[in-house]
């Protein structure tokens, strides 16, 4: 299985933190940001992954992580994507690296205090569609939201107004080898971005999609509150425990 890492985007929702650096880079509590996703993924057994950069300050990756020494890695890959066209179009970026193997995605922005390795070994198992993660949160209106009927997911919606579950989408997916025509024929939305929401959308109407509870804390640091939040919640208990 391959991982894709995304850390593009502009990160304006953190303007001015991240007007002379990319957000990924930005710390919680005592690491960069990115740290966390690329450990979730290394405690999953998720070795050979690419990491998608984009905005002014990209090249700072490679000084800060190098070949991925940090995690016990002997590489790690990169790509670039211009301006912030979508989560969508950046795991776009990553086919020609990744096409072929089933692929496990995290949203560099995301944090979780324990780790993925059941779902991704229920999804090896599983052998094709794709399974998405989710976890309760008092504040769905900021998240895909997904709506449950008995043990499926039926729909879910990236940012209601009125939410009709507060069972909020985690920046976790795990996808087949089809996910790469799904993004070919994907539309932008209104706010102009390739949704990885409507990719998922896909995947549900074609009855491959699972999904799991999320177990522990879980987190986005994508606006100063979260932010702010991601870095109390490492503090006082740490992510990534390997239990
Ligand atoms: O955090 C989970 C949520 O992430 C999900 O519940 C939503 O369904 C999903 O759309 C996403 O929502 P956000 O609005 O919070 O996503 P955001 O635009 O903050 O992007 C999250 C990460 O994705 C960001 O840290 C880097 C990457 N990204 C995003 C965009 C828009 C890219 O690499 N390129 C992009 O163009």
């Amino acid at each position: 299985m391959k991982g894709v890492i995304l850390a593009g985007g502009l990160g304006t929702r953190l303007f001015p933190l991240t007007k002379i650096t990319n957000k990924h880079l930005l710390p919680v509590y005592d690491r960069p940001m990115i740290y966390y996703p690329i450990q979730t993924l290394v405690n999953a057994g998720v070795d050979d992954i690419m990491i998608v950069t984009g905005g002014r300050k990209s090249g700072d990756f490679l000084s800060l992580l190098g070949n991925g020494k940090d995690f016990g890695l002997k590489h790690l890959n990169y790509t670039y994507q211009e301006g912030e066209g979508g989560i969508a179009e950046a795991l776009g970026l990553a086919e020609h690296w990744a096409a072929g193997a089933p692929l496990c995605v995290m949203l560099g922005d995301n944090l979780i205090e324990r780790n993925i390795r059941q779902a991704v070994s229920d999804f090896k198992s599983q052998g094709h569609g794709a399974k998405i993660l989710l976890k309760k949160v008092p504040d769905p209106q900021r998240f895909g939201v997904a709506h449950i009927e008995g043990d499926k997911v039926v729909e879910i919606v990236e940012k209601p107004k009125e939410p009709k579950s507060d069972n909020a989408v985690i920046g976790i997916y795990l996808y087949d080898e089809r996910v790469w025509n799904i993004i070919h024929e994907l539309e932008p939305s209104d706010r102009g971005e390739l949704e990885i929401t409507d990719v998922n959308n896909w995947y549900i109407r074609d009855g491959s999609m699972t999904f799991e509870v999320l177990e522990g804390w879980w987190t986005d640091a994508g606006t100063f509150e979260s932010l702010h939040a991601a870095s109390k919640l490492v503090a006082e208990g740490g992510a990534n425990h390997l239990d």
